[in-house]
């Protein structure tokens, strides 16, 4: 039994305030360069704008907040910095973990954990394990990632609990194997950095998340520009197929 409603078999409650968020933090290495720095320095910036982002959803009342930090596609880059990135993520786990644990935040990584060495996955599984009673917002990084990658594991997963189903399957089968099993589908999506696109990130969930893009780089995305974008929301109508008549009159 999947804990929260599908958008598409049933028409979710919507609040003033998005309940999840999900971010695709892009622009790091161009705001680096406009600043004739290494792409590393942007990164570098990114996670204090990582932690500031974190603080203003804990105050505004957000739930849960997913952070793309590294993608599948990600281990294309040079080497140099995807071991930069790699190092980012382990010192800011082993500096900020005590920090959301004390402000009752719920840690948890997505993605396909199995290509990280061993001291990461030991640090991550050590900091989800920490975290994993707290009642406050739900923090979570996609590192390693990929919405394609998500949907054929939990596709695997589904087929082998219930191998006499086959060609019977449906939404509520393959839910519960999803990596974001235990979150609503996000309301609000973000991107940085003025690509306007998905770059197969949660392509399940998204269904019915109203799209955000905007051309701020994630080291200058502050509180101000996060206001933007939820004040962007709150004045969409969101549908679920149905017609602004129907919403106007339930
Ligand atoms: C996003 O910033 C961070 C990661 C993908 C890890 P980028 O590094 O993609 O920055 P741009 O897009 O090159 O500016
Ligand atoms: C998307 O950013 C992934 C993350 C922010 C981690 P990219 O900068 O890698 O996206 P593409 O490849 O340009 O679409
Ligand atoms: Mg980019």
């Amino acid at each position: 039994m999947a804990i929260f409603s599908s958008s598409t078999n049933s028409i979710p409650q919507v609040g003033e305030v998005p309940r999840h968020i999900a971010i695709i933090m892009d622009g790091n290495g161009r705001w680096a360069k406009k600043r004739f720095l290494p792409r590393v320095a942007g990164h570098k910036v990114g996670v204090e704008v990582v932690r500031e982002a974190i603080k203003h959803c804990v105050s505004i009342g957000v739930e849960y907040l997913t952070l793309f930090a590294f993608s599948s596609e990600n281990w294309r880059r040079p080497p140099e910095e995807v071991s930069f990135l790699m190092s980012l993520f382990m010192e800011a786990l082993k500096k900020e973990v005590r920090k959301l644990h004390k402000n009752n935040v719920r840690f948890i990584m997505i993605g396909d954990k199995s290509q990280f060495n061993e001291a990461l996955s030991t640090e991550i599984a050590a900091a989800e394990l920490l975290t994993s009673s707290n009642t406050g917002l739900t923090l979570t990084i996609a590192a390693n990632y990929g919405g394609r990658w998500d949907i054929l594991q939990a596709t695997n997963a589904m087929q082998k609990a219930n191998p006499g189903l086959s060609g019977n399957f449906n939404e509520a089968h393959l839910t519960p194997y999803l990596s974001m099993h235990y979150a609503p589908e996000p309301d609000l999506f973000i991107r940085t950095g003025g690509e306007k696109r998905i770059s197969n990130f949660l392509l399940w969930q998204l269904a019915y998340t109203e799209l955000y893009f905007t051309d701020t780089l994630w080291p200058d995305f502050d509180q101000p520009a996060f206001d933007l974008a939820i004040q962007s929301y709150q004045k969409r109508e969101r549908r679920f197929g149905r017609t602004s008549e129907q919403l106007a009159n339930p």
